[in-house]
């Protein structure tokens, strides 16, 4: 079974995260099939909204630390880069249902959703300095212009999480429900019926203010984090988090 499922209903793809095991963390096989499935619904006449989504009890862990450590991702033609690309440019409505853990890129994809429902529980971080790397997916720019840039810098500099009620009241989230997947799916099933054209249109309305400045800023995002993936701050977070996982193992004699 993939990592990456998509599964088409009448005129909306759910493309769900399927790793639960290792709470949905994302590999470079992952991104490279999430930006494949976006791009193919780009492309798909038949498909008229996205509902981006997880299975188990988390959104996702973000970035999966063993493949940073062991494959980082420091050119723009990495899976990364290519999945990121397909969600800035991704022109149809874009719903999430978030449950659980949203952790880096887990939060900062859904600065590029049209719609995010969340269940009452979800908690969002970006804890990217704590890891000794910077913000991306154009975080830095998004998130500032979305909640002012104090409070941005203190989510960003302490890698502090955030509750549901939060990101509501911030506008990264619009509701929150205890069935987030399917008060997302009723959404998604909503814009689909509407008329095509006028969605893509108005999103791309929505979006033009700010599309190339992101892109930019997405650019120059991905040097400074190809290059803090290889510095001995990263190394250390990225070490410190395996040998605290191999200490729960042996805790708990697996
Ligand atoms: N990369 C790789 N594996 C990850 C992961 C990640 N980002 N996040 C979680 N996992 C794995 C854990 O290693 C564990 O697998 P194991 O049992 O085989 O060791 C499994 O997923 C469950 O995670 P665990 O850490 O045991 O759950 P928890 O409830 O104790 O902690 C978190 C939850 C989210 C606080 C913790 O997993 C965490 O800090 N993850 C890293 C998040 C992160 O920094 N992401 C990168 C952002 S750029």
């Amino acid at each position: 079974m993939s990592n990456i499922t998509t599964t088409a209903s009448g005129s909306v793809l759910t493309i769900a995260f399927n790793r639960p095991e290792k709470m949905n963390a994302l590999t470079r096989d992952m991104y490279a099939d999430l930006a494949q499935a976006l791009n193919e619904a780009a492309g798909d006449f038949a498909i008229r909204a996205v509902l981006l989504t997880s299975t188990g009890d988390h959104f996702t862990a973000g970035n999966d630390i063993r493949d940073f450590m062991e494959h980082p991702p420091t050119t723009q033609d990495s899976t990364v880069a290519a999945f990121l690309g397909a969600i800035l440019e991704f022109p149809k409505p874009l719903i999430a249902a978030v449950k659980g853990n949203a952790v880096g890129v887990g939060t900062t994809m859904l600065l590029h959703c049209d719609v995010v429902v969340a269940d009452p529980g979800a908690r969002f971080s970006m804890p990217f300095a704590s890891l000794g790397l910077v913000p991306e997916a154009g975080s830095s720019l998004l998130f500032p212009a979305l909640v002012g840039y104090q409070r941005a810098a203190k989510i960003f500099m302490t890698g502090e999480s955030f509750s549901a009620v939060e990101a509501k009241e911030m506008g990264l989230v619009a509701e929150i429900s205890t069935d987030s997947h399917g008060a997302a799916m009723a959404i998604a099933t909503q814009i689909a019926a509407q008329p095509p054209t006028a969605i893509i249109n108005t999103k791309a309305l929505i979006k033009a203010s700010k599309h190339d400045a992101v892109a930019a800023v997405m650019k120059a995002e991905f040097e400074l984090f190809s290059l803090a993936l290889t510095s001995d701050e990263a190394m250390e977070a990225f070490m410190n988090f395996m040998a605290k996982k191999a200490a729960d193992k042996e805790k708990d004699g697996k």
